[in-house]
């Protein structure tokens, strides 16, 4: 018997509109564009700036639009995940509420939080779910509000963080292409570095917890990005060696957008060329959970059916991973 494999066999996409440049930046902080693009390769990112609109805002956004493109009927959904570590609100599943206003109304829905790799790690959920046989069509989205937890006045982190989001459509295949290997990490070691403090079950919201602004991101960049830097191309090579992989036989790397020195040097350790390397860093900054399926939204026209690519990520707690995955169609 032929093994179901996971495909995506379908991408949608959404940023807001508004743009936060460099240039503004450099008027709301003590920043300036070289700073910025040297050192992180971002040149501008979008703001969700809709009135009482979450992150499910955008999420129903890009799920609309893949709905859209690939005809699919959001009653045949079997689950609807949402990658996610800025939820519409604590304890209520943003998941269900995506699914309900998508027209998932057959679906079961949750949110799935490690961070920067929350997408990473849906992917690999939808996949199994898949390859059990249990469920056939599974709606992955990634979906970031991130100017919701981030202090403008705080130039070490408000020059890297964006909103968006982006969804993909898991269905099985019989022909072999999709999630074909996976090797997903974690280390608490990193709590540490990267985190909100207040907020949480440790800390509960207070007046003082909001006059020493706890809630919002806290990251100790260098720190964080020593674990990032290594780990990420240490998972990435290690990927390509058990399966084989030269960096001839690799088409797409689809790393998680923190840092473009992460970035190459992850590409570097794969020997993989910079025009095989998706990138849009420099137009929607960090985006945490969203960074992976807009790349996808982004270079869907690009990709061929039975093209490898290797997905990456590193994010908070820590959490890391990467996996190897057969592209399923030609974009039309
Ligand atoms: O996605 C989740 C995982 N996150 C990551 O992977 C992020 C990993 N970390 C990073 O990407 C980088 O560490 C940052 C982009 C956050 C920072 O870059 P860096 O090259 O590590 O800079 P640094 O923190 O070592 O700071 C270097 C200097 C410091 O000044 P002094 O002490 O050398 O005088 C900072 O105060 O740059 C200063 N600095 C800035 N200068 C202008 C820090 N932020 C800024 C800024 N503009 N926005």
């Amino acid at each position: 018997m032929k093994k179901t494999t996971a495909a995506i066999t379908a991408v949608g996409g959404y940023v807001p509109d508004f743009v936060l440049s460099n240039k503004v930046l450099e008027t709301m902080v003590d920043t300036n564009d070289e700073w910025i693009t040297t050192r992180t390769g971002i040149k501008e990112r979008r703001i969700l700036k809709e009135e009482n609109a979450g992150t499910s805002y955008m999420a129903i956004k890009a799920a609309e639009d893949l709905i859209q493109k690939s005809g699919v009927d959001p009653t045949e959904i079997d689950f609807v995940l949402v990658a996610t570590a800025t939820p519409d609100l604590m304890v209520a599943s943003t998941a269900a509420y995506v699914a309900s206003q998508i027209g998932a109304e057959n679906a079961f829905a949750y949110d799935l939080q490690a961070a920067c790799s929350s997408f990473l790690y849906g992917m690999s959920t939808a996949a199994s779910y898949i390859e059990s046989g249990r469920y056939k069509k599974i709606l992955v989205i990634g979906a970031d509000k991130m100017s919701s937890i981030i202090d403008y006045t705080d130039r070490t982190t408000c020059i890297i963080f964006g909103d968006g989001a982006g969804a993909v459509l898991f269905e099985p295949n019989e022909e072999g292409f999709g999630l074909q290997d996976e090797y997903l990490r974690s280390d608490g070691v990193g709590r540490q570095f990267l985190k909100i403090d207040a907020g949480g079950s440790i800390l509960p919201a207070s007046e003082e917890t909001v006059k020493n602004k706890q809630h919002y991101v806290y990251q100790d960049g260098k720190s964080v990005f020593k674990f990032a830097v290594s780990n990420m191309a240490d998972v990435s090579a290690l990927i390509m060696e058990r399966n084989n992989l030269t960096h001839e036989d690799v088409q797409w790397l689809v790393p998680h957008q923190a840092n473009k020195r992460i970035i190459d040097a992850t590409a570097n350790r794969m020997g993989v060329a910079p025009e095989k390397v998706m990138i849009n860093i420099d137009r929607y900054g960090n985006t945490t959970s969203a960074t992976l399926p807009l790349l996808l939204f982004d270079y869907e026209k690009q990709l061929k059916k039975g093209d490898n690519l290797i997905f990456a990520a590193f994010g908070g707690g820590f959490t890391w991973g990467s996996i190897y995955l057969k592209w399923a169609y030609n974009s039309k």
